[in-house]
């Protein structure tokens, strides 16, 4: 586990509260906007796991306040939702959901698992954790099992990575850090996989600030 992600779940230790409260927040200022979002990426996660049956095993990795592990436990899937946090496995818990604390560099699965969805976490691994996370949810996955991950680009960044405490949603008082990628770099690292790219698109609000989205079959 590199010392950035070590540091940076010690920040999400102490200020997960107000992360949740934030991104609260946030969606209360355009609530439009905020369902909008929230429903096109349900439909694509819905689209993604369209092949796992109902009932299926899935897990979420760095659930946080649980919106789309929820999301997913209504749709009919035996779904474990987990993070790291104390005040995210309060919130996951809350939310109805029976969460597992799971450290994804740290721990090991347990068992195996059809889908995994692992959305806006790995902007805080390093290359090498990205690596290492990819091989240990591949080897949790089942023959034909779907990975769901995203991470930032850094196209039109100065950076290949930083130490920042974003305003608005992601603001939290202290900083964490956030790796960027380019689509070439995760392809790269991709292609030394057995993982299928079933799927990739960008997506984002703006230039500086887009989204790498992959679905990856085993
Ligand atoms: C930006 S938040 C995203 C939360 C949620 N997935 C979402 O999209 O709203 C990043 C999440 O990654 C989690 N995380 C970071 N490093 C992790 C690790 N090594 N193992 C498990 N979760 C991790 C954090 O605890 C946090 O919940």
């Amino acid at each position: 586990m590199s010392v950035e992600n070590k540091k940076t779940l010690e920040a999400y230790d102490k200020t997960a509260n107000i992360y949740l409260a934030n991104s609260i927040e946030h969606d209360r200022l355009d609530m439009k906007k905020a369902r909008k979002k929230q429903e096109k990426l349900w439909q694509f996660i819905e689209e993604s796991f369209k092949n796992l049956p109902v009932g299926s095993d899935i897990i979420e990795i760095g659930s946080a306040d649980g919106v789309n592990a929820k999301h997913l436990k209504e749709l009919g899937y035996n779904i474990t939702a987990s993070d790291v946090a104390e005040a995210f496995l309060e919130a996951l818990k809350e939310q109805g959901l029976n969460p597992v604390k799971f450290n994804v560099l740290e721990d090991e699965f347990k068992k195996k698992y059809f889908g995994v969805l692992c959305w806006r976490v790995f902007v805080h691994f390093t290359r090498e954790d990205a690596i290492k996370v990819l091989g240990k949810i591949y080897d949790a996955l089942e023959d034909n099992g779907i990975l769901i991950f995203n991470a930032i680009n850094r196209e039109t960044r100065t950076v290949d990575s930083e130490w920042v405490d974003f305003p608005g949603e992601y603001h939290m008082g202290i900083d964490r850090y956030y790796n960027y990628y380019t689509k070439e770099e995760l392809d790269e690292i991709i292609s030394h996989t057995k993982y299928k790219i079933e799927h990739f698109h960008k997506e984002g609000g703006d230039e500086k600030n887009k989204w790498l989205v992959y679905v990856l079959k085993k």
